[in-house]
């Protein structure tokens, strides 16, 4: 939604979405952005209780860091399970185009029944993560066609699309850095596998820089987080506290 209609429609709420690879430190500052204007905070996947059982399929859980994942899954069709991704844990394989479609199952169900009725009666909502992940992951990750992916994604949600996304970037060291030992089944994926999820949410953020806000999440949280309600208080004329004031 771009400013002037959402001027024209006063009374729905703002859908502001956080996007970033693994620790990059967005759900902090959707926890934080969220506290400060009142809004809904949200998740995907696991936003729903059917989401938490999609979540529990899709992400399992591994200790052990994987090889490399499927960049080049486009161009093999004869294996199209993340098998390097999970290999050595526990979890049962995932084909790519399921781990696509469980994601978009996942959001039509979010957005249906969470997202768009408290849109629609005037709550602003904060989603730690939406479409953003799935052209990123499944697409520049997996190696999926990310604007089929964005295409399944709006079908999934009615084209409901965010008001505004703040990608909050790290570079990949830190990220690794911050994450540490213990990985689910996708940030357990190898290094170039997260190179390519980040320079996914680049090109996203340059494709729709309306949208987009890249942010740069090396700096301290506070000082990010001051930026993030800077810009929305600008965008969307919201009455936030400022800096110092009694909160
Ligand atoms: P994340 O949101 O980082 O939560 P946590 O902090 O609990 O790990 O984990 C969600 C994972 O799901 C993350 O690795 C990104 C991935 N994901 C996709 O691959 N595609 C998607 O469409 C979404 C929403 C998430």
């Amino acid at each position: 939604m771009n400013d002037s209609s959402h001027a024209a429609n006063q009374q729905r709420g703002c859908f502001i979405v956080f996007e970033g690879g693994e620790g990059a430190g967005k759900s902090t500052q959707a926890r934080l952005l969220a506290t400060a204007i009142d809004a809904v905070l949200t998740r995907e996947p696991g936003g729903t209780a059917l989401g938490k059982q999609l979540r529990a399929l899709l992400l399992g859980s591994t200790s052990e860091a994987a090889e490399d994942s499927t960049l080049d899954a486009a161009d093999d069709t004869t294996d199209d399970t993340n098998e390097e991704t999970a290999s050595g844990g526990d979890v049962e394989l995932v084909a790519i185009k399921a781990e696509a479609l469980l994601m978009a199952a996942d959001r039509a169900h979010h957005v249906a029944t969470h997202v768009r009725p408290l849109l629609e009666s005037g709550r602003h909502v904060v989603s730690d993560r939406y479409i953003g992940s799935s052209v990123a992951y499944q697409g520049f990750g997996r190696g999926l066609d990310p604007t089929e992916l964005f295409d399944l994604s709006v079908w999934a949600t009615d084209g409901l699309l965010p008001d505004v996304v703040f990608f909050v970037d790290v570079p990949s060291d830190l990220a690794w850095e911050r994450i540490g030992g213990a990985r689910d089944r996708i940030e357990a994926a190898g290094q170039s596998f997260h190179d390519a999820v980040r320079d996914g949410f680049l090109q996203q953020a340059h494709d729709n820089s309306n949208t987009w806000v890249i942010i740069d999440g090396t700096r301290p949280i506070e000082l990010i987080a001051a930026e993030v309600l800077a810009v929305v208080a600008e965008r969307f004329g919201l009455d936030v506290p400022r800096q110092g004031d009694p909160s």
